[in-house]
C-alpha cells in the first residue's frame, strides 16, 4: 500500500471520537532481513462500542497477509484505500488481528517509521511513524502494552534494543549466524513512543540509585569511536533523574534506561519509553569538541527527553490537538532545572531572549497559530515554538499566579490523576487548579479566561501611560492590552496577564516586588503616599518577564540607565539595556545615529567595564548582547535584514574602537579562567566573545591574531568565538582561521557541520557560489538533516547573500527546499519557514519573495511543505 497525500485534508478537533477498539496488547516480530524487514503485528483487539468498523493506518507497508483469529481474511472482508485499512464489520468480541507487512528501511529516506542511519536501522514514530512500519491505528489515545521480538544477523547487528525489559537475548537454534532479543514493556504506551535500535554500536555504561533504592542501568549506545565523548550526556541523564525525584517527588519507573545516538535524525531527541534515541550532535561533546551554550543545551535536551517519562509518557496526549500538555509542560520542567543547576537569572533571560526572536516572530507572521491549535493539514509543522516555548510560559503564568507551593501542589494532583492516561490540556488546567485548592473567589482571576491563552493566537501588547504628582506623591499607571488580529482569528478577548513590577529608589535601591493582574482591556493602578518629588520612581516592569507580551516602556532615558546599572531582577535590568540598544541600533539602520544617545551609552558602558563595574563576566556580557535581528525586524516599519546587519557591525567598530584600552583590560583579567572546564570560566568565555567581536570590528590586528590562534586551541567556545568575530570582517584571518577549522575537525561530522553553518553564514561577495560548494562539498551529506539545515540555515542567516537585492538568495533558497523536499518532507517544511518575514519588507524585497514562493507553490511538494507554502503565500 501506498502513501497517496490527500490534498487539504485537514484535521480538526472538534472532530475528534474516541476509538472504539481498545488494543491492550501488541506482540510484534521483525525479522531483519539482507535489505528488508518483515513485521508480523498482532493486536489483542476489543471492541468498545457496538458494530463500529475497525480504521488501521499503514503508509509504504508491502501488505503479506491479514488473519483475525488466525484465519485468513477474504478480500471481501477489508478494503484497502490508500494509507487506510477497514474492516467494515468486525467481530463483537474481542479478537486478534494478525498482519505481516515487508519494509525497505534503506529506502526510507524521510527518517520516521524504520530507518538506516550508517550501518543502523533505527525508528522515529513521533508524531505519525508507526504507521510505517505496521498496519495499527497510530494515534496516542490508544495505548497497549508491547512484546517484541527482533532477529537479525549476530555480526552486522550485535545490538538489538526495544523498549521496556530485555527479556531474553541469543542464538537462534537453527542458525548460528543470526541471533534475536525479546523485550517486554510492562506500561501502556501510545505507538508514537515505540522505539527499535539495531547495529554495532558500542555500550558506555552507569548505573543510577532511586531515592527508594532501586538500582536502574543507564546505557549509553554510540557509534564505534564515539565512547570518549560520552560522559557529559551520561552525568546530565543522572542530574535530570536526581532532580525529578527532588522536585517533583517523581523516580524513574524501569530497571534499565537506554540512549541511542544517532546521526540521521530529524529532530534534536526523542522520548520513547526507556529507549531515547538522539541526535548525535546532542550525545557526543567535550570541552574540547563543543561550546559552553551546547553543554548546556545538550543538559537540558537529555533532562527534557527524561522529563517525558512523566509528562508525556506516564501521562500522553489524548490527540496531537494536546501537544502542549507534554511539550510545553516539560520545556517548563527543562527550563527549571536548567534554572535550579545554573542561574536563575541568566536562564530566564535566555528563554526570554529566544522567545521575542522566535515565538514572538511566528505569532506575528503567517504561520501563527495558537497553543492549542483547532486544525491543521501535516501534524509535523505543528512542533513549533509556540507549542513548545509559549506552552511553557503559560505554565509558568499560573506558577506565578498561583505561587509557587499552590501550584506544586496541582502539579503533583495532576501527576497521581492522570497517570496512565491519555489527557487533554483542560485536564491538565483543571488539575493545577484542584490540586491548589484554589478558591474561584480567592483565586484573583478566572480560569477559563485564562485558557484564552490557549486559542488566541499572536502576542498581547500591553501599553502603559504613567502620571506623576509631584506635590502629593501620587503615581497613576494605565494599562491597555490588544492582541493583534491573526489568521483566522479577526477578534481578540482580553487575558489574564500577570504583570509583577517593583519601585526602585532614588539610586536604585531594590524595592518591593508585587503582583498586578491584569484582566481587562483597559484599567488602572493608582499608589498613593510616596514621596514626593519631582521626578516619579523609577519603574521596573514585567519582572522576571511575568508574561510573553510586548511592552512599550514608558520610562525615559534617564530611568534606563538606572535600571541598567541598579535593577536587583536581572532580566528587567537586562531588558532596560535591551530598549536602548534597540533605540541605538534602529536609529542606525535606518542611516540616522543618535549621537547623544550613544555618548551615554559608552559611558554606561565605561562604568560597566571597569575593573570594579560588574563583576560577573556571564552578567555582563548577557548585558552587552544586542537584541536579535529578528526582535529588530519587527519594529522597523519596512524590515530590511541588511542594514540591521550593517548597523550592528557599526555600532561594535565603534565601541570597539572607543572603548579599546579598558576591553583590553578585561581581556587580560579575564585571561586566567579561561581554561576552567564548564560549567566554570563559562561567563569569563562568554564576556571574552563580546570583546573580540567589539575590537575586531574595529581592526584591532592584534584581537584578529589572537582569534586565529583559538581556532588551534583546547576551548571549542573560543574556537567559535574566534570565528564569530572574524566572520563579518574581510580579512585574510577569517580565511585562515576557517581553513584551520576544518582541517582539525575534517573527520567529525558532528562538529565540521558547524564548519558548514559558519561558511554558509560568511557575508562574502561571491557567498553564493561559495554556498553551492559547500552542498558538493565531499564531506556534506545530504541526507543528514544537521548538515542540510547547517548550510541552508547559516545561508538564511546570512543577511547579504540571503537577502542579495537581486533575489538570487530567496530563488536558490526555494530551488534548494524542492529538492530536500523529495526525500525529507520534514526538514523542507521547517526550512521552508525561512521566507516567513516577508510580508514586512519593502515592496521590491517582497515581489522577490514572491516570486521565490512562486517558484515553490509550482513544484510538487508533500503535504507538510505545500501547508507552510500556502499559508505563507496567503498572509
Ligand atoms: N518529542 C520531541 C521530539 C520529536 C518531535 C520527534 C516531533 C519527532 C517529531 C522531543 O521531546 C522534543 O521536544 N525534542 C526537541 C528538543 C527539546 C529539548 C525541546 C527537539 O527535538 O528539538
Ligand atoms: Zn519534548
Amino acid at each position: 500500500m501506498t502513501h497517496t497525500a490527500s490534498l487539504n485534508s485537514v484535521v480538526r478537533l472538534s472532530d475528534y471520537k474516541p476509538y472504539p477498539f481498545s488494543i491492550p496488547s501488541i506482540s510484534l516480530d521483525f525479522c531483519i532481513e539482507e535489505r528488508l524487514v518483515q513485521v508480523t503485528s498482532s493486536l489483542q483487539v476489543e471492541p468498545l462500542a457496538d458494530s463500529q468498523p475497525l480504521i488501521l493506518r499503514g503508509v509504504d507497508l508491502e501488505l503479506l497477509s491479514i488473519q483475525l483469529d488466525g484465519k485468513v481474511l477474504d478480500a471481501a472482508d477489508f478494503v484497502l484505500d490508500g494509507s487506510l485499512l477497514r474492516i467494515p464489520a468486525p467481530p463483537l468480541q474481542p479478537f486478534t488481528l494478525t498482519t505481516v507487512c515487508r519494509i525497505d528501511p534503506h529506502a526510507n529516506t524521510s527518517l520516521e517509521g524504520l530507518y538506516a542511519s550508517g550501518g543502523m536501522l533505527t525508528t522515529q514514530c513521533e508524531a505519525e511513524g508507526f504507521r510505517r512500519i505496521t498496519l495499527h491505528p497510530d494515534r496516542p489515545d490508544v495505548l497497549s502494552r508491547y512484546r517484541v521480538r527482533i532477529e537479525a544477523d549476530r555480526q552486522r547487528f550485535p545490538v538489538l534494543l526495544s523498549n521496556g525489559n530485555a527479556l531474553s537475548q541469543g542464538p537462534l537454534s537453527g542458525d548460528p549466524s543470526r541471533h534475536e532479543a525479546i523485550w517486554d514493556d510492562p506500561y501502556l504506551k501510545p505507538s508514537y513512543l515505540f522505539a527499535l535500535v539495531a547495529g554495532d554500536l558500542r555500550e558506555v555504561r552507569d548505573h543510577f540509585v532511586t531515592r527508594s533504592g532501586r538500582e536502574v542501568a543507564l546505557r549509553l549506545h554510540v557509534e564505534p569511536g564515539d565512547e570518549p565523548y560520552t560522559s557529559h550526556a551520561m552525568d546530565s541523564l543522572k542530574r535530570s533523574m536526581a532532580w525529578d525525584e527532588k522536585v517533583y517527588g517523581l523516580e524513574y519507573d524501569l530497571d534499565e534506561f537506554n540512549t541511542v545516538a544517532v546521526r540521521h535524525f530529524n529532530m534534536g531527541a526523542m522520548e520513547n519509553k526507556s529507549l531515547n534515541i538522539f541526535n548525535s550532535k546532542l550525545v557526543l561533546a567535550d570541552a574540547e569538541t563543543a561550546t559552553d551554550g551546547e553543554l548546556e543545551r545538550i543538559e537540558s535536551v537529555v533532562a527534557h527527553e527524561y522529563f517525558h517519562n512523566w509528562s508525556g509518557n506516564r501521562i500522553t496526549c489524548r490527540d496531537w490537538f494536546q501537544l502542549s500538555l507534554k511539550e510545553g509542560l516539560t520545556v517548563f520542567r527543562d527550563q527549571c532545572f536548567t534554572a535550579d543547576l545554573h542561574s536563575a537569572g541568566l536562564k530566564r533571560i535566555e528563554d526570554a531572549s529566544m522567545l521575542r526572536n522566535s515565538q514572538f516572530r511566528e505569532d506575528a507572521g503567517p504561520t501563527a497559530h495558537p497553543v492549542k491549535p483547532d486544525a491543521y493539514q501535516a501534524i509535523d509543522n505543528f512542533y513549533t515554538t509556540t507549542i513548545y516555548e509559549k506552552g511553557a510560559e503559560l505554565i509558568r503564568m499560573l506558577r506565578t499566579l498561583l505561587g509557587e507551593e499552590r501550584f506544586m501542589a496541582g502539579m503533583r494532583l495532576y501527576f497521581q490523576r492522570h497517570d496512565g492516561e491519555a489527557a487533554t490540556t483542560d485536564d491538565f488546567v483543571a488539575a493545577i487548579l484542584e490540586g491548589a485548592s484554589a478558591d474561584r473567589d480567592e483565586l484573583g482571576f478566572d480560569p477559563e479566561q485564562f485558557k484564552r491563552w490557549y486559542h488566541q493566537a499572536g502576542t498581547p501588547t500591553v501599553q502603559i501611560h504613567r502620571a506623576w504628582d509631584a506635590s502629593t506623591g501620587e503615581l497613576t499607571l494605565r494599562f491597555r492590552q490588544s492582541t493583534p488580529p491573526t489568521p483566522g482569528q479577526p477578534e481578540k478577548q482580553p487575558l489574564v496577564i500577570p504583570l509583577l513590577w517593583a519601585l526602585l529608589g532614588p539610586n536604585g535601591e531594590p524595592g518591593e516586588e508585587r503582583l498586578l493582574v491584569l484582566d481587562q482591556e483597559e484599567e488602572t493602578l493608582v499608589l498613593e503616599g510616596l514621596s514626593p518629588s519631582a521626578r516619579p520612581p523609577a519603574l521596573s516592569l514585567f519582572r522576571r518577564f511575568s508574561a510573553p507580551v510586548h511592552w512599550q516602556a514608558v520610562q525615559d532615558v534617564d530611568e534606563l540607565f538606572l535600571l541598567f546599572a541598579h535593577d536587583d531582577d536581572p532580566f528587567a535590568r537586562w531588558d532596560a539595556g535591551q530598549q536602548l540598544w534597540r533605540t541605538l541600533l534602529l536609529a542606525r539602520a535606518s542611516g540616522t545615529r543618535d549621537s547623544d544617545l550613544e555618548q551615554r551609552m559608552l559611558e554606561a558602558l565605561r562604568g560597566l567595564l571597569a575593573i570594579e563595574g560588574e563583576s560577573d563576566p556571564a552578567v555582563l556580557a548577557t548585558l552587552l548582547a544586542f537584541p536579535g535581528g529578528a526582535e529588530l525586524e519587527a519594529l522597523q516599519k519596512e524590515a530590511d535584514p541588511p542594514a540591521l546587519f550593517q548597523a550592528a557591525c557599526g555600532l561594535r567598530e565603534c565601541l570597539g574602537r572607543v572603548l579599546a584600552p579598558l576591553l583590553h583590560q578585561r581581556l587580560e583579567a579575564l585571561a586566567p579562567q579561561l581554561s576552567q572546564a564548564w560549567p566554570l570560566g563559562q561567563g569569563e568565555r562568554q564576556l571574552t566573545a563580546v570583546i573580540w567581536s567589539w575590537l575586531a570590528a574595529a581592526g584591532d590586528g592584534a584581537v584578529w591574531a589572537q582569534a586565529l590562534a583559538a581556532v588551534h586551541g583546547p576551548s571549542m567556545t573560543l574556537a567559535r568565538a574566534a570565528l564569530r568575530a572574524l566572520l563579518p570582517i574581510d580579512c585574510s584571518e577569517r580565511e585562515m582561521a576557517l581553513q584551520c577549522f576544518y582541517d582539525r575537525w575534517q573527520e567529525r561530522p558532528v562538529i565540521l557541520d558547524g564548519w558548514f553553518a559558519l561558511e554558509a553564514a560568511t557575508p562574502r561577495t561571491d557567498g553564493l557560489a561559495r554556498v553551492e560548494a559547500l552542498l558538493a562539498h565531499p564531506r556534506f551529506d545530504p541526507m543528514a538533516p544537521n548538515a542540510v539545515r547547517a548550510v541552508l540555515g547559516g545561508l538564511a542567516g546570512n543577511p547579504l547573500v540571503f537577502h542579495a537585492a537581486n533575489g538570487s538568495g530567496y530563488r536558490f533558497m526555494a530551488a534548494q527546499i524542492i529538492q530536500v523536499d523529495q526525500r525529507n518532507a520534514i526538514t523542507a517544511s521547517r526550512m521552508a519557514k525561512v521566507f516567513s518575514r516577508w510580508r514586512s519588507y519593502a515592496p521590491e524585497r517582497q515581489a522577490l519573495v514572491k516570486q521565490a514562493l512562486d517558484q515553490l507553490a509550482a513544484a510538487e511538494l508533500s503535504t507538510n511543505t505545500r501547508e507552510v507554502v500556502a499559508l505563507m503565500q496567503q498572509g
